[in-house]
């Protein structure tokens, strides 16, 4: 049985304050809910303050983005060793950085054996974006996607995949259950391809897009769907804390 893992991408929101404010409300909710892996991912500045809050508690830690490099001059960019210093996780090659920082299947690649090799559990995000997906392209897709980002990658146990297709991220337009459930399978498939059915059995692939406390049940209750990637609805502590509990109530 896999262990479903919801994680909050609270992407570029909050500042230190707010960061520890939002931990506050969620912490003993959160803490208090089993068979359900926790884990948040704020700004790199509100890591430490986090990390502290959550010391005593079944929450766990993650990044957003790092740095494929141990160390060296690279400014302004976040090492692999940096990050596990503070986190267990580490959000990578979401679409927003495809997007918006000409992040490559390439370099994503780099950053995903890095991160093993550092320790890491990466968290790595593949999804076609609307256009592909009207083409019916999300397979092509998300095989190229999943090759390239594993290419080299002798085992990839300790990895999560988020499924994420980039038309239902902040737009309040989630794919349905059943679809998200037949891609999902579909990635599972590739990675039994790839490596072998007992590793694609054992990979915790999750769903995001648009996931709230109104739609998660559709996700979780899918065999193949084992968690979520939450955008928004984790900067509302109530929200995330039933999108969780939610969670438990199916998987567990
Ligand atoms: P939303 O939940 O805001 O759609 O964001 C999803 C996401 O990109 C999580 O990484």
């Amino acid at each position: 049985m896999r262990l479903p893992i919801i994680a909050a991408n609270w992407k570029m929101n909050t500042n230190i304050e707010q960061a520890v404010g939002l931990v506050e409300e969620m912490r003993d909710g959160l803490d208090k809910i089993e068979k359900v892996e926790k884990v948040l991912c704020p700004p790199f500045i509100s890591l430490a303050a986090v990390r502290e809050l959550i010391a005593d508690s079944s929450i766990k830690l993650g990044a957003q983005n790092m740095h494929f490099e141990e160390k060296g001059a690279y400014t302004g960019e976040i090492s692999p060793l940096m990050v596990k210093d503070l986190c267990e996780y580490i959000i990578l090659g979401h679409s927003e950085r495809r997007q918006y920082f000409g992040e490559t299947d390439e370099m994503i690649n780099k950053k995903v054996k890095a991160a093993l090799r550092a320790g890491l559990k990466p968290i790595l995000c593949i999804g076609e974006k609307l256009e592909e997906n009207e083409q019916g392209k999300t397979a092509e897709v998300v095989t190229r996607q999943i090759k390239a980002a594993l290419a080299e990658v002798v085992s990839p146990l300790g990895l999560v995949i988020a499924y994420e297709p980039v038309w239902a991220i902040g737009t309040g337009k989630a794919a349905s259950g059943e679809g998200a459930n037949t891609t999902i399978g579909f990635i599972r498939r590739i990675i039994a391809q790839l490596y072998s059915e007992e590793i694609a059995q054992a990979i915790c692939i999750q769903y995001g897009g648009s996931v709230t406390s109104a739609n998660v049940a559709d996700f979780i209750g899918q065999p193949e769907i084992d968690g979520a990637l939450v955008g928004g609805a984790s900067l509302k502590a109530e929200e995330f804390i039933g999108i969780v509990e939610q969670t438990a109530a199916a998987k567990g």
